[in-house]
């Protein structure tokens, strides 16, 4: 891998990006391969070379060699990851006290601080690297969901900053709501559907199948997380919607977002196979919701809605013909109604999740980041 020479004479100048990249987890290492992959597809189309300043996990860092990072280190590094290592203990790694200490170390005017953890830690380094003159690039909801104070400062400079993944992973749907606010076309109400395991079991219940069972399945097939709450309770939805409502204009707090979870408190406290076998006693409270929806010719999905300055999120009953109530299966999608947008919604559908995906959504907010740099900046 050519991480240091210039190009034949002739050719155009080739803008090297560098990155510090926090978190090698599925998204983390997919992002790298993924850089490794397209090198020289970034190189022909936009004589653009994105160097390695830092690599950091929980544990450490590891910074650039001379002569930058290898593709055998990079292979290294990625299989240590794989194997559950800790970058700390690679002979190159070192631990370090917090990721701002990284950034004020390595953050110089144009590299990219990119957030692929899934830490509240983050935020100060985030902070720090654009006042220092860096952009940054997140998939990690986290830092935009604390307080307002810290979204504003992060977002305070459109050029500088992306986090296109945080919402429906691959799919733009903070690119086309920037589009819609930026054009004055202020959008009135938004509605989605932002967990592709609550709208399997969505689909699961519209078919007639017990809440309990549709559950368990999504259980036994890995669609939920290790403990099924941590879907079930809604929270990652909520901070979706907090993302989108932020980026509407509207100034709101995570405790504003009123969550109706899946499961009741007196569930909480149970292990995981207790939880599951306590299920059956929520499918009549299901059931009995599916059909009051079908009276009405509506269907139950667990929706995020933002409207008149309310953001909630929960078991919703939308119109069947809906493009919401039309949704099957484990797709996301999002309907936004604007001034230009009404009656009919502009919509995107698509897949919401995944570490390919997504980490081709944080590629894609990295090369566009280098193309709205102001020279000199
Ligand atoms: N997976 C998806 O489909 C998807 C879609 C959209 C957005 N996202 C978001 O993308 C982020 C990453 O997801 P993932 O699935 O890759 O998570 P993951 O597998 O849990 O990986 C998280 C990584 O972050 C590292 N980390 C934690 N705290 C850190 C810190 N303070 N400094 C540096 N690194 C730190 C962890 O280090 P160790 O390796 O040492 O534990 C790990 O490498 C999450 O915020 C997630 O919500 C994921």
């Amino acid at each position: 891998m050519d991480q240091g020479g210039g190009r034949a004479a002739g050719q155009a100048a080739e803008t090297v990006k560098p990155i510090i990249l926090f978190g090698l987890g599925g998204v983390g290492r997919a992002l790298l391969r993924q850089i490794e992959e397209q090198r020289s597809f970034h190189r022909d189309a936009y004589d653009l070379r994105i160097r390695y300043l830092a690599l950091c996990d929980s544990s450490g860092a590891i910074a650039a060699p001379e002569g930058g990072f290898s593709e055998a280190l990079i292979e290294e590094i990625l299989q240590r990851k794989e194997d559950g290592g800790a970058l700390a203990s690679h002979p190159l790694g070192r631990s370090y006290r917090s990721p701002e200490a990284i950034v004020d170390e390595m953050g110089k005017a144009g590299a990219v601080v990119v957030d692929c953890t899934a830490s509240d830690s983050t935020a100060d380094a985030l902070l720090l690297a654009l006042e220092r003159g860096c952009q940054v690039a997140l998939a990690n909801k986290k830092p935009l969901t604390v307080d307002q104070d810290v979204y504003d400062g992060i977002s305070r400079m459109p050029g500088r900053a992306r986090w296109e993944t945080t919402v429906g992973a691959g799919l733009p749907v903070i690119a086309t709501l920037n589009r819609l606010v930026s054009s004055g076309d202020g959008i009135e109400r938004a509605a989605g559907s932002f967990s592709g395991t609550l709208g399997y079991l969505m689909t699961g219940l519209e078919e007639g199948r017990s809440f309990s069972e549709t559950v368990a399945e999504a259980y036994r097939l890995g669609y939920t997380e290790p403990d099924p709450r941590d879907d079930l309770g809604g929270v990652d939805v909520a901070r979706k919607a907090l993302i989108l409502a932020r980026g509407m204009g509207w100034r709101v707090e995570m405790e504003e977002v009123e969550v109706s979870g899946l499961y009741p408190e007196r569930m909480a406290g149970l292990s995981v196979d207790g939880f599951l076998e306590a299920l059956p006693a929520l499918d009549a409270q299901y059931r009995k919701q599916v059909e009051a929806a079908a009276a009405e010719g509506k269907v139950l999905r667990y929706a995020a809605t933002l409207s008149d300055g309310a953001c909630s999120v929960g078991p919703t009953a939308v119109a069947k013909d809906s493009p919401l109530g039309r949704l099957t299966g484990t797709d996301n999608l999002v309907e936004f109604y604007s001034r230009w947008y009404s009656p009919n919604p502009l919509v995107i559908q698509g897949r919401g999740a995944g570490v390919e995906a997504t980490a081709a959504g944080v590629l894609s907010d990295i090369v566009e980041l280098q193309w709205s740099v102001v020279r000199g900046q």
